[in-house]
């Protein structure tokens, strides 16, 4: 009889030879956990496409930043939902807008906790795109242009502010061209040259946003994110759009949504140097909590098994709505 030449399986076979040569890890260390904020007092309401999710009023706040910083989580990234719109989106900043009164709170409380703040607009944007527009009517049917550069002044204006607040990282997920330049160079002017941009480089124009947009009540009212948002075909863009965040001063980059394109992750890691950030974005995540609750698939696993896969694909931090729970799970 002849025996196989390798054996695989000599490196399986016990919990802890596979421990000793497992390739990758997670740790907690790289994990931000986003949080929804809102006005109103003892408001805690679970968003109804992501169960397990809340809109949280400041009241409510600590209670949550309490848990994820007793888990060891180093980072929370926050979304504001306000009070009242406008065209130019201008709650968004605001000195007493809803994510600069968070961060300054969240700061007082844990100054250690990093606070990451999304500059965008389309969470305060009348007309939920995330940059000034330019309407006209046709037959009836809206449409609309996201102007570039006069959205870049108030994307800045939001992200100075943000710093002003306190914030620790800027995340711009706007997708104007030229917006880690014109960020970088009001926050240097403000005194924040200090503050690293995490630039969500890379960000497609994906249906995974879907339960997001209901969070952040901050779906399009007319059009679609396509004319800044990135075809989900593409790679090669990917690559020029990571290139010209490098030159104008992104200190990190980020590839959304994360699991459809861990090629995209892949691909970014290997042809830059800066820290790498997947989002596991909203769809991702209530996905797997539609088939958990339905008891179709083992929650637990199937996190853990996603969550190693994007670093495996080369991630080095991983924004996350399972968090809390997956640092919970590492430890236990
Ligand atoms: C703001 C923004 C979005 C997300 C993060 N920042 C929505 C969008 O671009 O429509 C999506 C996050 C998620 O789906 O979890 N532009």
């Amino acid at each position: 009889m002849s025996f196989p030449i390798t054996r695989h399986r000599r490196l399986r076979g016990s919990a802890g030879i596979r421990g000793m040569v497992r390739e990758t890890i997670l740790n907690v260390l790289d994990m931000v956990q986003p949080i929804f904020v809102t006005y109103g007092t003892g408001v805690k309401n679970e968003i109804s496409s992501m169960p397990g999710v809340y809109h949280f009023s400041l009241d409510t706040l600590k209670a949550e930043v309490d848990e994820i910083a007793a888990l060891g989580i180093p980072a929370v990234l926050l979304f504001g939902i306000p009070e009242t719109k406008d065209a130019i989106g201008s709650s968004g900043f605001a000195e007493d807008g809803i994510v600069q009164e968070a961060t300054r709170l969240i700061k007082q409380w844990y100054p250690e906790l990093l606070v990451v703040a999304d500059t965008c607009l389309c969470e305060f944007t009348d007309h939920g795109h995330c940059g000034m527009v330019h309407t006209h009517t046709v037959n009836g049917v809206v449409h609309g242009d996201v102007i570039n550069d006069a959205s870049l002044e108030l994307l800045t204006r939001t992200a100075v502010s943000q710093a002003k607040a306190g914030a620790d990282i800027i995340a711009p997920s706007n997708m104007m061209d030229g917006f880690v330049h014109a960020i970088r160079a009001g926050l240097d002017e403000n005194g924040f040259e200090h503050v690293p941009i995490m630039s969500y480089s890379v960000k497609y124009a994906s249906a995974f946003y879907g339960p997001f947009r209901e969070a952040a009540d901050s779906a399009p009212q007319f059009g679609n994110r396509k004319t800044y948002q990135m075809d989900p075909a593409n790679l090669r863009e990917a690559l020029r759009e990571a290139e010209s965040d490098v030159l104008e001063g992104a200190d990190m980059l980020m590839v959304k949504p994360a699991l459809a394109y861990l090629d995209v992750i892949r691909t970014i890691r290997d042809q830059f140097d800066l820290p790498l950030v997947a989002y596991n974005v909203s769809g991702e995540y209530s996905m797997v909590k539609a088939a958990a609750l339905q008891g179709w698939i083992d929650e637990q696993a199937v996190v853990l098994e996603m969550l190693t896969g994007m670093k495996r694909a080369g991630a080095d931090i991983i924004i996350t709505y399972f968090a809390k729970d997956a640092a919970r799970w590492l430890r236990g």
